[in-house]
């Protein structure tokens, strides 16, 4: 059973979780506030959301302690209305705070980690383009480069796992609102807590659609993928990317 297009205008609203510390980046600021091509990658996330067409608002979940800070970055941003709210501890935390910030005429939501600064605009079109359609979950995934291996805790092998059925998934993820608002309402502390939102609806029972995703859309983890980002954006700024 397809679920019936969004109705109305489709209002969409873009929610950033950039509340983490970014331990696995190593010293210095909260991740979402560390430079490419200097400028903070929140920053760029934001901006490239603000841009898309579909997107009209945009809610960040800053670092604690930062949301003044992050509200003067954000200032001069334009094609989208921001608002800013202080994230939580867990990144299920933090989007559930942006979550309750919403405008109440929103009915469309992208989930997007500000760590993924260089996603393009083409990216979150289709996934916007996606849930306007009647997908009440959609992610972005792309293949798995690695040969993936499980391993027990003395790092003994157990298996090789088949990576051909696996996808890394990304951000934006695109949900109809009233789908991710239930997921996060009804939503018990667990042990590990989820990386992503699609984590929840799966959990629920809902319907996750995976969409081809975008090289570009890589989360800066490391401090190598630091160095990506900043080739990237020269690539872009020489207007061969
Ligand atoms: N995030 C958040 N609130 C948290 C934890 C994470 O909003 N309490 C956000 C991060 O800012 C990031 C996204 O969730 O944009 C994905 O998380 P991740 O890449 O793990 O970022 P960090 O948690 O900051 O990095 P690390 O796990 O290395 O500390
Ligand atoms: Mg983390």
């Amino acid at each position: 059973v397809t679920p019936a297009p969004v109705g109305g205008r489709g209002r969409c609203g873009a929610l950033v979780p950039a509340a983490g510390r970014g331990e696995r980046l190593g010293r210095g600021d909260p991740k979402a506030l560390r430079l490419a091509g200097g400028v903070p990658l929140l920053v760029h996330a934001v901006r490239t959301l603000a841009s898309a067409p579909s997107v009209d608002v945009v809610v960040v979940a800053a670092p604690v302690g930062r949301v003044e800070d992050v509200r003067a970055l954000l200032a001069d941003v334009q094609g989208a209305q921001v608002d800013v709210v202080e994230g939580g501890a867990e990144r299920q935390d933090s989007v559930r705070l942006a979550l309750a910030a919403l405008p109440a005429d929103v009915d469309v939501v992208l989930v997007h980690d500000a760590a993924r600064a260089l996603a393009p605009v083409a990216l979150i079109e289709a996934v916007a383009a996606a849930v306007r359609a009647g997908t009440e979950a959609v992610v972005p995934g792309i293949a798995v480069a690695d040969t993936l291996k499980q391993v027990d805790a003395d790092g003994t092998v157990v298996a090789t796992v088949d990576r051909s059925s696996l996808r890394a998934i990304q951000t934006p993820q695109g949900f109809r609102r009233s789908v991710l608002a239930d997921l996060h309402a009804n939503a018990k502390p667990t042990d590990e807590p989820l990386t992503d939102d699609a984590g929840l609806a799966e959990a629920a029972g809902i319907h996750v659609l995976v969409m081809s995703g975008s090289d570009e859309a890589f989360k800066v983890t490391r401090p190598i993928d630091l160095l990506l980002a900043e080739t990237v954006l020269a690539q872009r700024d020489s207007g061969s990317a």
